[in-house]
Protein backbone atom coordinates (compact mmCIF):
# COMPACT_ATOMS: atom_id res chain seq x y z
CA UNK A 1 0.00 0.00 0.00
CA UNK A 2 0.81 3.67 -0.94
CA UNK A 3 0.32 5.45 2.61
CA UNK A 4 -0.23 8.97 2.16
CA UNK A 5 -2.07 9.34 5.79
CA UNK A 6 0.68 10.38 7.99
CA UNK A 7 4.50 9.55 8.54
CA UNK A 8 3.37 8.00 11.51
CA UNK A 9 2.91 4.85 9.44
CA UNK A 10 6.30 4.06 8.30
CA UNK A 11 7.10 0.17 9.30
CA UNK A 12 10.68 -0.38 10.55
CA UNK A 13 12.96 -1.46 7.89
CA UNK A 14 15.58 -4.31 7.96
CA UNK A 15 18.62 -2.64 9.35
CA UNK A 16 16.74 -0.75 12.12
CA UNK A 17 15.06 -4.37 13.35
CA UNK A 18 18.64 -5.64 13.17
CA UNK A 19 20.27 -2.77 14.94
CA UNK A 20 16.80 -3.51 17.53
CA UNK A 21 17.82 -6.71 17.87
CA UNK A 22 21.84 -6.05 18.49
CA UNK A 23 20.81 -3.46 21.12
CA UNK A 24 22.55 -4.01 24.60
CA UNK A 25 19.54 -3.78 27.17
CA UNK A 26 19.28 -3.19 30.94
CA UNK A 27 16.30 -2.21 32.97
CA UNK A 28 16.04 1.50 31.97
CA UNK A 29 13.42 2.12 35.56
CA UNK A 30 16.59 1.47 37.27
CA UNK A 31 18.55 3.96 35.13
CA UNK A 32 20.92 1.15 33.87
CA UNK A 33 19.99 0.46 30.22
CA UNK A 34 23.04 1.75 28.25
CA UNK A 35 21.02 2.13 24.88
CA UNK A 36 18.66 4.03 26.63
CA UNK A 37 21.58 6.65 27.92
CA UNK A 38 23.32 6.70 24.88
CA UNK A 39 20.46 7.87 23.27
CA UNK A 40 19.68 10.36 25.88
CA UNK A 41 23.32 11.72 25.78
CA UNK A 42 23.23 11.82 21.67
CA UNK A 43 19.76 13.69 21.69
CA UNK A 44 20.27 16.17 24.43
CA UNK A 45 24.37 16.49 23.20
CA UNK A 46 22.62 17.27 19.84
CA UNK A 47 20.57 19.62 21.01
CA UNK A 48 22.56 21.98 22.94
CA UNK A 49 21.08 20.93 26.27
CA UNK A 50 22.19 18.78 29.55
CA UNK A 51 19.82 16.06 29.69
CA UNK A 52 17.45 13.76 27.81
CA UNK A 53 14.42 11.55 28.76
CA UNK A 54 13.05 8.49 27.02
CA UNK A 55 9.46 8.42 26.53
CA UNK A 56 7.45 5.54 24.52
CA UNK A 57 5.21 8.90 22.55
CA UNK A 58 5.52 12.16 21.68
CA UNK A 59 2.04 12.76 23.88
CA UNK A 60 3.63 11.87 26.98
CA UNK A 61 7.10 13.22 25.81
CA UNK A 62 5.16 16.59 26.30
CA UNK A 63 2.72 16.05 28.93
CA UNK A 64 5.21 15.42 31.49
CA UNK A 65 7.44 18.83 29.95
CA UNK A 66 4.16 20.55 30.99
CA UNK A 67 3.91 19.07 34.41
CA UNK A 68 7.88 20.08 35.14
CA UNK A 69 7.10 23.38 34.01
CA UNK A 70 3.50 24.22 35.76
CA UNK A 71 2.01 22.94 39.11
CA UNK A 72 -1.56 22.85 40.15
CA UNK A 73 -3.38 26.27 39.07
CA UNK A 74 -1.17 27.10 36.92
CA UNK A 75 -1.40 27.91 33.34
CA UNK A 76 0.42 27.76 30.03
CA UNK A 77 0.06 29.98 26.64
CA UNK A 78 -0.62 27.55 23.63
CA UNK A 79 -1.49 27.82 19.38
CA UNK A 80 -5.41 26.49 19.14
CA UNK A 81 -3.65 24.44 16.47
CA UNK A 82 -1.03 23.19 18.53
CA UNK A 83 -1.32 19.26 18.90
CA UNK A 84 -0.40 19.45 22.99
CA UNK A 85 -3.79 21.40 23.32
CA UNK A 86 -6.02 20.33 20.55
CA UNK A 87 -4.86 16.31 20.12
CA UNK A 88 -3.71 14.64 23.45
CA UNK A 89 -7.21 14.69 24.84
CA UNK A 90 -6.69 17.82 26.86
CA UNK A 91 -3.48 16.07 29.18
CA UNK A 92 -2.56 18.79 30.67
CA UNK A 93 -5.95 19.96 32.26
CA UNK A 94 -6.99 16.24 32.44
CA UNK A 95 -4.18 14.34 34.29
CA UNK A 96 -1.59 18.15 35.20
CA UNK A 97 -4.41 19.81 36.63
CA UNK A 98 -2.73 22.45 34.20
CA UNK A 99 -4.88 25.04 32.80
CA UNK A 100 -4.64 25.75 29.03
CA UNK A 101 -4.69 29.66 27.59
CA UNK A 102 -5.01 28.77 24.08
CA UNK A 103 -4.66 31.25 21.21
CA UNK A 104 -5.18 31.74 17.81
CA UNK A 105 -2.51 30.71 15.78
CA UNK A 106 -1.11 33.00 12.63
CA UNK A 107 -1.02 31.81 9.14
CA UNK A 108 2.62 30.54 9.50
CA UNK A 109 2.01 29.02 12.76
CA UNK A 110 3.16 31.65 15.08
CA UNK A 111 1.18 33.09 17.61
CA UNK A 112 1.63 36.94 17.64
CA UNK A 113 3.18 38.23 20.73
CA UNK A 114 0.97 40.94 21.26
CA UNK A 115 -1.74 38.38 22.13
CA UNK A 116 0.61 36.67 24.03
CA UNK A 117 1.15 39.45 26.26
CA UNK A 118 -2.47 40.33 26.59
CA UNK A 119 -2.73 36.98 27.84
CA UNK A 120 0.01 36.99 30.72
CA UNK A 121 -2.44 37.59 33.56
CA UNK A 122 -1.47 39.31 36.84
CA UNK A 123 -0.40 37.86 39.78
CA UNK A 124 -3.67 38.04 41.46
CA UNK A 125 -5.79 35.17 43.41
CA UNK A 126 -8.39 35.57 40.92
CA UNK A 127 -5.95 33.95 38.17
CA UNK A 128 -4.24 31.11 37.06
CA UNK A 129 -0.70 31.42 37.13
CA UNK A 130 1.08 32.13 33.75
CA UNK A 131 4.42 29.94 33.67
CA UNK A 132 4.97 28.69 30.27
CA UNK A 133 5.13 29.20 26.31
CA UNK A 134 4.43 26.67 24.40
CA UNK A 135 5.06 26.50 20.73
CA UNK A 136 5.39 23.40 17.99
CA UNK A 137 7.66 22.98 15.15
CA UNK A 138 7.20 21.96 12.06
CA UNK A 139 3.59 23.19 12.93
CA UNK A 140 1.10 21.57 10.16
CA UNK A 141 4.41 21.37 8.01
CA UNK A 142 5.29 24.81 8.57
CA UNK A 143 8.52 25.77 9.79
CA UNK A 144 7.71 28.63 12.32
CA UNK A 145 9.96 31.96 11.16
CA UNK A 146 13.52 31.52 13.02
CA UNK A 147 13.11 35.56 13.77
CA UNK A 148 9.69 35.14 14.76
CA UNK A 149 11.15 31.49 17.46
CA UNK A 150 14.08 34.22 18.88
CA UNK A 151 11.97 36.87 19.55
CA UNK A 152 9.40 35.10 21.15
CA UNK A 153 11.09 32.79 23.46
CA UNK A 154 12.90 36.19 24.41
CA UNK A 155 10.04 37.91 25.29
CA UNK A 156 8.38 34.97 27.17
CA UNK A 157 11.34 34.58 29.45
CA UNK A 158 11.61 38.33 29.67
CA UNK A 159 8.01 38.19 31.56
CA UNK A 160 9.00 34.98 33.20
CA UNK A 161 7.75 32.48 31.06
CA UNK A 162 9.13 29.20 30.87
CA UNK A 163 9.42 27.81 27.17
CA UNK A 164 8.69 24.60 25.60
CA UNK A 165 8.75 23.45 22.47
CA UNK A 166 6.75 20.66 20.66
CA UNK A 167 9.45 19.29 17.97
CA UNK A 168 7.80 16.22 17.10
CA UNK A 169 8.76 16.81 13.35
CA UNK A 170 11.60 19.30 14.63
CA UNK A 171 14.11 17.43 12.35
CA UNK A 172 11.84 17.67 9.07
CA UNK A 173 12.29 22.00 10.49
CA UNK A 174 16.08 22.02 10.30
CA UNK A 175 16.38 19.75 7.18
CA UNK A 176 14.08 22.09 5.62
CA UNK A 177 16.10 25.00 6.83
CA UNK A 178 19.66 24.03 6.71
CA UNK A 179 19.73 24.38 10.67
CA UNK A 180 21.59 22.52 13.49
CA UNK A 181 19.20 20.45 16.33
CA UNK A 182 20.65 22.83 18.25
CA UNK A 183 19.71 25.72 16.87
CA UNK A 184 16.30 25.09 16.46
CA UNK A 185 16.21 24.09 20.01
CA UNK A 186 17.44 27.47 21.20
CA UNK A 187 15.44 29.70 23.35
CA UNK A 188 13.34 26.57 24.49
CA UNK A 189 13.82 25.26 28.10
CA UNK A 190 12.72 21.97 26.88
CA UNK A 191 11.80 20.30 23.68
CA UNK A 192 10.09 17.23 22.67
CA UNK A 193 11.35 15.35 19.60
CA UNK A 194 9.56 12.22 18.06
CA UNK A 195 11.10 9.52 16.26
CA UNK A 196 8.03 7.59 15.43
CA UNK A 197 7.53 10.16 12.50
CA UNK A 198 9.80 11.36 9.87
CA UNK A 199 12.34 9.16 11.09
CA UNK A 200 10.65 5.80 11.02
CA UNK A 201 11.58 4.29 14.07
CA UNK A 202 8.12 2.32 15.78
CA UNK A 203 8.04 4.29 19.02
CA UNK A 204 9.99 6.66 20.85
CA UNK A 205 10.08 10.31 21.78
CA UNK A 206 13.02 12.01 23.41
CA UNK A 207 12.58 15.32 26.14
CA UNK A 208 15.41 17.55 26.22
CA UNK A 209 16.38 20.49 28.51
CA UNK A 210 18.50 21.28 31.88
CA UNK A 211 19.17 18.15 34.72
CA UNK A 212 17.04 19.79 36.88
CA UNK A 213 14.02 19.77 34.74
CA UNK A 214 14.48 16.47 33.42
CA UNK A 215 14.40 15.20 36.69
CA UNK A 216 11.25 16.15 37.48
CA UNK A 217 9.95 14.69 34.19
CA UNK A 218 11.77 11.54 34.88
CA UNK A 219 9.00 11.23 38.08
CA UNK A 220 5.97 12.52 36.02
CA UNK A 221 7.19 10.04 33.22
CA UNK A 222 7.14 7.21 35.87
CA UNK A 223 3.79 8.98 37.49
CA UNK A 224 2.23 8.53 33.92
CA UNK A 225 3.95 4.55 33.60
CA UNK A 226 6.33 6.08 31.04
CA UNK A 227 8.83 4.17 32.95
CA UNK A 228 10.28 0.97 30.88
CA UNK A 229 12.36 -1.91 31.10
CA UNK A 230 14.80 -3.24 28.49
CA UNK A 231 13.75 0.18 26.15
CA UNK A 232 17.10 -0.17 24.75
CA UNK A 233 15.58 -2.34 22.11
CA UNK A 234 12.97 0.41 21.31
CA UNK A 235 16.66 2.98 21.65
CA UNK A 236 18.71 1.57 19.66
CA UNK A 237 15.45 2.03 16.70
CA UNK A 238 15.93 5.53 17.59
CA UNK A 239 19.98 6.03 17.56
CA UNK A 240 19.47 3.74 13.91
CA UNK A 241 17.45 6.48 12.67
CA UNK A 242 19.54 9.27 13.87
CA UNK A 243 21.92 7.75 11.76
CA UNK A 244 20.21 7.25 8.46
CA UNK A 245 16.79 8.94 8.03
CA UNK A 246 17.66 12.46 9.31
CA UNK A 247 19.26 13.89 6.10
CA UNK A 248 16.93 11.88 3.81
CA UNK A 249 13.91 13.75 4.93
CA UNK A 250 15.02 16.45 2.62
CA UNK A 251 13.79 13.60 -0.28
CA UNK A 252 10.63 13.79 1.75
CA UNK A 253 10.28 17.35 1.11
CA UNK A 254 10.88 17.01 -2.05
CA UNK A 255 8.23 14.36 -2.62
CA UNK A 256 5.20 16.55 -0.92
CA UNK A 257 6.51 19.52 -3.44
CA UNK A 258 5.85 17.00 -5.99
CA UNK A 259 2.73 15.71 -4.72
CA UNK A 260 1.49 19.77 -4.37
CA UNK A 261 2.20 20.08 -8.06
CA UNK A 262 1.06 17.22 -9.22
CA UNK A 263 -2.48 17.96 -7.03
CA UNK A 264 -2.36 21.74 -8.67
CA UNK A 265 -2.74 20.06 -12.23
CA UNK A 266 -6.25 18.75 -11.34
CA UNK A 267 -9.11 21.74 -12.11
CA UNK A 268 -11.52 19.81 -9.17
CA UNK A 269 -8.65 20.07 -6.48
CA UNK A 270 -7.47 22.76 -5.02
CA UNK A 271 -4.02 22.99 -3.17
CA UNK A 272 -3.82 25.29 0.07
CA UNK A 273 -0.53 24.78 1.47
CA UNK A 274 2.18 22.65 1.62
CA UNK A 275 5.33 22.38 3.27
CA UNK A 276 8.23 20.81 4.34
CA UNK A 277 6.45 16.85 4.11
CA UNK A 278 2.74 17.55 4.21
CA UNK A 279 0.33 18.81 1.81
CA UNK A 280 -3.28 20.27 2.47
CA UNK A 281 -5.64 20.09 -0.46
CA UNK A 282 -9.37 20.52 -0.89
CA UNK A 283 -11.62 18.19 -2.59
CA UNK A 284 -15.30 18.49 -3.81
CA UNK A 285 -16.78 17.59 -0.44
CA UNK A 286 -19.41 14.98 -2.59
CA UNK A 287 -16.38 12.82 -4.09
CA UNK A 288 -14.30 12.55 -0.86
CA UNK A 289 -15.54 9.22 0.06
CA UNK A 290 -15.98 7.75 -3.37
CA UNK A 291 -12.22 8.95 -4.33
CA UNK A 292 -10.53 7.42 -0.83
CA UNK A 293 -12.62 4.11 -1.59
CA UNK A 294 -11.34 4.83 -5.43
CA UNK A 295 -7.82 4.92 -4.26
CA UNK A 296 -7.93 2.12 -1.50
CA UNK A 297 -9.33 -0.06 -4.30
CA UNK A 298 -5.45 0.99 -6.08
CA UNK A 299 -3.54 0.66 -3.11
CA UNK A 300 -3.70 3.94 -2.13
CA UNK A 301 -4.16 4.74 1.93
CA UNK A 302 -5.73 8.56 2.19
CA UNK A 303 -7.96 10.15 4.61
CA UNK A 304 -10.02 12.25 2.40
CA UNK A 305 -12.11 14.97 3.77
CA UNK A 306 -13.30 18.28 2.37
CA UNK A 307 -9.45 19.29 3.46
CA UNK A 308 -7.37 16.73 3.33
CA UNK A 309 -3.71 16.37 4.53
CA UNK A 310 -1.13 14.34 2.51
CA UNK A 311 1.82 13.09 4.52
CA UNK A 312 5.08 11.79 2.75
CA UNK A 313 7.78 9.65 4.43
CA UNK A 314 10.52 7.09 4.20
CA UNK A 315 7.97 4.89 2.98
CA UNK A 316 6.79 6.39 0.07
CA UNK A 317 8.87 6.93 -3.33
CA UNK A 318 8.78 9.59 -5.76
CA UNK A 319 7.24 7.05 -8.01
CA UNK A 320 4.37 6.54 -5.69
CA UNK A 321 3.34 10.21 -5.67
CA UNK A 322 3.48 10.01 -9.32
CA UNK A 323 1.05 6.74 -8.95
CA UNK A 324 -1.10 8.90 -6.69
CA UNK A 325 -1.72 12.00 -8.64
CA UNK A 326 -2.38 9.48 -11.93
CA UNK A 327 -5.14 7.74 -9.77
CA UNK A 328 -6.53 11.02 -8.49
CA UNK A 329 -6.80 12.38 -12.14
CA UNK A 330 -8.00 9.17 -13.64
CA UNK A 331 -10.94 9.33 -10.51
CA UNK A 332 -12.12 12.75 -12.16
CA UNK A 333 -11.62 12.05 -15.68
CA UNK A 334 -13.90 8.84 -15.35
C1 LIG B 1 3.05 17.74 16.40
C2 LIG B 1 2.84 16.50 17.20
N1 LIG B 1 3.17 16.49 18.49
C3 LIG B 1 3.02 15.39 19.25
C4 LIG B 1 2.50 14.23 18.73
C5 LIG B 1 2.26 13.05 19.63
O1 LIG B 1 3.04 11.96 19.33
P1 LIG B 1 2.58 10.47 19.73
O2 LIG B 1 1.61 10.04 18.67
O3 LIG B 1 3.87 9.72 19.72
O4 LIG B 1 1.96 10.54 21.07
C6 LIG B 1 2.14 14.18 17.38
C7 LIG B 1 1.57 12.95 16.79
O5 LIG B 1 1.26 12.85 15.63
C8 LIG B 1 2.31 15.35 16.59
O6 LIG B 1 1.95 15.38 15.30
Amino acid sequence: MIDLRSDTVTRPSQAMLAAMTRAETGDDVWGDDPTVLSLQARVAGEAGKEAGLFFPSGTQSNLAALMAHCGRGDEYIVGQAAHTYKYEGGGAAVLGSIQPQPLDNAEDGSIPLERVAAAIKPTDDHFARTRLFALENTIGGKVLPAAYVAEATQFAHGRGLATHLDGARVFNAAVASNQSLKAMAEGFDSMSICFSKGLGAPVGSVLVGSRALIEVAHRWRKVLGGGMRQSGVLAAACLHALDHNVARLADDHANAARLAEGLAQIDEVKVMSHATNMVFAQFPQADCAALEAWLKERGILTQMLYASRFVTHLDVSAADIDTFVAAVKAYFKR
